[in-house]
């Protein structure tokens, strides 16, 4: 018999089909068993009539636990009643494996027992929902920039030196040498697109962030476009293009999951170019009249970026922060060199940070001044220094963190649903 996966159940109607799943719900009725199965794309209810299958058959349904995994064999039916709008009728069932009485049920568990079982609370239909969003997040992000004659190019995960600040830094020992994980591809992005002109990387990213949120990781996935003779206007019109992009297409593409997790899209569904575009000062003058505790000048908190993005239907873009604060890259805006050029995306719903880039320095001297300023390692930086010694152009970029999109998207309220294994500040089992 054919092994068909439930997703592709209408084209089987009134053929005899086998399906390989687990078991998720049963049923007895006397003569009756209606098991509902999962294979990872549906789930189906199939009905097993004592007639209809051997005793052996028969009996052994009724030792199904949940999550059993399952072969069986039978002809679809279309019946408007039945989940999904089809059922199978069983003539044959074979059993992988009888499960354990499986740890997870439909009632409510405590965060820290789900997690404890994130291996298998994946197969909740919530958690399904979730990563198949962010599957199809991941694919958006690629098209879109493929789709634009971006070329991915690879960044390293052990690296010599710090991108965004030494206090957020993974360490470990390289032979003899002191090496980190990665904060992020930006610097090696900058030498790839004087190479390419447009590149961009995709990978996981690590920060020692002492911080306990629900918007922190210690290990999160970024995707980084970074782009030659790109200045901060260009790279603002990128990102809100690459943020429409993947929002229509997870409207478009997994209507289902996000009718599974309720999300409530009429937000989303507006979503689109131009974004509006402040200034931090004129970010922060919002935030005053909300009476901010956070002094002018310094860095928003979590609840200030929720205070800003809630005045708006759509992300919001905050640009032109004070350099002070900013990383030792950033270009300085020239009308006003103590403010940089960079710019901050925040999600609506009060999701907050979703995408931060900028304009990166291409001169020489004051690059180097900047590293000196910042107590970078010089050594560890040759090689960036290098950069604006041949052909140096004005170049920018940007990040946008995976998982927040994905919260975003999803409507959910914290990050550690949004990632298969999350690592969190007190947490990395399993
Ligand atoms: O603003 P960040 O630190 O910017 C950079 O790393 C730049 N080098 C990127 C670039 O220009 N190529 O981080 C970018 C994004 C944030 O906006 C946020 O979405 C996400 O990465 N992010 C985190 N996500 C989860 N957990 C954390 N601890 C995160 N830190 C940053
Ligand atoms: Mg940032």
């Amino acid at each position: 018999m054919p092994h068909v996966y439930i997703q592709d159940i209408a084209e089987h109607v009134e053929k005899e089909v086998t399906l390989k799943g687990w078991l998720y719900n049963k049923t007895d009725k006397g003569k009756l068993r209606f098991l509902l199965i999962r294979d990872g794309t549906g789930v189906i209810q199939t009905v097993v009539f004592q007639k209809n299958v051997s005793p052996e058959v028969f009996q052994a349904t009724d030792t199904l636990a949940q999550e059993s995994s399952l072969v069986v064999t039978g002809t679809i039916r279309k019946d408007e009643r039945a989940l999904g709008g089809f059922e199978m009728d069983v003539r044959n069932l074979e059993v992988i494996q009888v499960a354990d009485s499986y740890p997870i049920s439909p009632k409510e568990h405590g965060t820290s027992f789900l997690m404890d079982n994130r291996h298998l609370w994946l197969r909740s239909a919530r958690q399904h929902s979730i990563l198949r969003i962010r599957s199809e997040i991941i694919k958006a992000c690629r098209d879109f920039l493929d789709d634009r004659g971006f070329t991915l190019v690879d960044t390293p995960i052990i690296t010599p030196a710090a991108c965004e600040g030494t206090t957020t830094l993974f360490g470990l020992d390289y032979f003899e040498e002191k090496a980190y994980l990665t904060q992020s591809g930006q610097l090696y992005n900058e030498a790839a697109c004087m190479s390419v002109g447009k590149t961009y990387c995709f990978g996981p990213t690590f920060r020692a962030e002492k911080s306990k949120t629900r918007r922190h990781l210690m290990e999160f996935w970024m995707i980084e476009p970074e782009v030659a003779f790109a200045d901060l206007d260009d790279i603002m019109d990128l990102a809100q293009e690459h943020l429409c992009s993947i929002v229509q297409r997870v409207l478009t593409e997994r209507t289902e999951e996000l009718k599974v997790l309720e999300r409530d899209t009429t937000l989303l569904e507006t979503i689109q170019s131009p974004f509006p575009r402040i200034s931090y000062h004129e970010a922060f003058d919002i935030l005053e009249k909300e009476g901010t505790q956070t002094p002018r000048g310094s860095d928003f908190g979590g609840t200030d970026e929720t205070i800003i993005s809630s005045q708006f239907d759509r992300p919001v873009i905050v640009h032109r922060f004070p350099t002070a604060i900013k990383a030792f890259y950033m270009q300085p805006d020239g009308e006003n060199p103590e403010l940089a050029l960079c710019m901050d995306i925040l999600a609506p719903e009060g999701y907050g940070e979703i995408i931060g880039g900028s304009q990166r320095i291409h001169d020489y001297d004051l690059l180097s001044e900047r590293i000196e300023e910042h107590h970078l390692p010089r050594e560890a930086f040759q090689w960036y220094l290098d950069l604006r010694k041949y052909g140096s152009v004005p170049h920018s970029g940007f990040g946008m963190g995976v998982e927040r999109v994905v919260a975003w998207i999803c409507g959910i309220d914290h990050v550690r649903e949004t990632i298969a294994f999350p690592r969190m500040l007190y947490r990395m089992y399993p």
